[in-house]
């Protein structure tokens, strides 16, 4: 099977890496995800973010090794708790060691866009009621104002708050992530809070840096009904998309906030510069339960893999918001087998890039979610996600043929029918 027969230009796409402060940097206690992984039974395989990838320490062998593969972008995260460790207590040393990472990036002709809020709190923030607790909102806006204010002579593409949908539904839905409780009235408050953070943190920045492009990274997945004739099937799709994404993309990105939100602190406008889009997977809905089409192709977690549903995820959010799409986050889980470091992602890759270029959307930016392999949550380190390897005894990393593909890609300006025979060919996903 072949997906590309002649070259497909990249027209202007930039392609790079995406990345999380406590998914990769390990060594900082005083966040909520570490706490929350030293109790038993959270973490499934009970590993902690307190390892990781080491990247706090080994950042400049990471950065040499994303310029030696040519990526002209990187979406990096800032661990809110090593800047803010006490309330209203900055650490100097903390956002110089950031500038020297980042400044470090754009040395080697690498663009970084920053993510500040990427599902960690200050365990302060944690337990004072993290966004559930107004306050949440101020203590936001104030870190952002210092973050960016100490980065913005090197950076100047920001990602306020990342997936506010799956920070709340996992925290207070799913409990799986702290605090892990099951609450809608918590769910509802954290999700007003962080739209009301986003609304601030967009207006600070842009007061502070008036050129910059600033957005969210929206965790959008594409609903079907698994049976299109049931009634009952399309109406939980129906309301599954607007409950999860679509009223949200109106709050954050329109300042308009549905009525479960209550009122909105600002008027209706335009608050994203373009529209950072997280697209993994499809969901079949036949109730309030995800699940998964019959003998589709998935990935090691079981999602399916979807392609086309990143481009019907992005024309929507385009048509409602009239700005660019940046692809902030698309991957897959594969962990290989005992001879392969990967089984199917550059195909994974093929697929999810042609998609985007035959579309008429204009996405702008295609992240990879990830760049080394990155801790997964409440998943631990069993699921591996990134182009390069990481032995975590070790912390020896090794570049897997999808981090070359995507070199190759960069490259030659275009997904040619030879590079996917050289890196895809023969490569299948597994079915379920
Ligand atoms: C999150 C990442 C996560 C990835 C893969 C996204 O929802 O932003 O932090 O690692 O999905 O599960």
């Amino acid at each position: 099977m072949r997906t590309v027969d002649a070259p497909l230009a990249l027209r202007g796409l930039l392609i790079g890496t995406a990345s999380a402060a406590t998914q990769i940097e390990g060594g900082d206690r005083n966040n909520s995800w570490y706490e929350w992984a030293e109790s038993p039974g959270n973490v499934a395989d009970g590993s902690s973010p307190v390892r990781a990838d080491g990247h706090w320490l080994r950042w400049r062998e990471d950065n040499a090794l994303m310029a030696e593969l040519g990526y002209p972008i990187a979406r990096i995260g800032l661990e809110w708790s090593r800047i803010e460790p006490r309330p209203g207590e900055f650490d100097h040393a903390a956002l110089d060691r950031y500038r020297e990472e980042l400044g470090d990036l754009v040395d080697r002709g690498i663009r970084p866009l920053v993510t500040l809020h990427h599902f960690s709190n200050p365990l302060w923030l944690q337990h004072a009621g993290q966004w559930t607790n107004l306050g949440a909102v101020g203590a936001f806006e104030r870190y952002t104002r210092v973050a960016v204010g100490a980065l913005r002579d090197i950076v100047d593409e920001w990602v306020t708050i990342n997936e506010p949908n799956v920070y709340a539904t996992q925290a207070h839905l799913f409990r799986e992530a702290p605090p892990g409780n099951v609450s809608v009235r918590d769910l509802r408050f954290v999700l007003r809070h962080m739209a009301m953070g986003h609304l601030r943190a967009y207006e600070a920045i842009h007061e502070l840096q008036p050129e910059a492009t600033v957005t969210i990274a929206h965790h959008l997945r594409e609903f079907a009904p698994r049976n299109p004739r049931n009634p009952v099937h399309r109406l939980f799709t129906r309301f599954d998309s607007w409950a999860f994404q679509d009223m949200l993309t109106d709050a954050f990105g329109r300042g308009v906030f549905p009525w479960v939100l209550g009122r909105s602190p600002v008027p209706a406008g335009r608050y994203v510069d373009v529209i950072g889009l997280n697209y993994y997977s499809r969901t079949a809905v036949s109730g309030p339960a995800d699940g998964v089409f019959p003998g589709v192709p998935v990935t090691d977690l079981g999602w399916e893999v979807y392609p086309q549903g990143l481009v019907d995820c992005a024309a929507r959010l385009h048509a409602h918001l009239g700005v660019p799409v940046w692809i902030t986050e698309n991957g897959t889980a594969d962990n290989g087998d005992d001879e392969r470091l990967e089984r199917f992602r550059p195909r994974f890759l093929v697929d999810h890039l042609a998609a985007i270029l035959r579309s008429k959307v204009p996405i702008e930016r295609y992240y990879h979610w990830c760049f080394v392999d990155n801790w997964e949550w409440s998943e631990g380190e069993v699921p591996r996600f990134g182009v390069v390897h990481n032995d975590y005894e070790t912390q020896r990393r090794t570049v897997k043929p999808s981090a070359r593909m995507l070199s190759e890609i960069i490259r030659a300006g275009a997904l040619t029918p030879e590079i996917e025979d050289r890196y895809a060919a023969g490569l299948e996903y597994p079915t379920r």
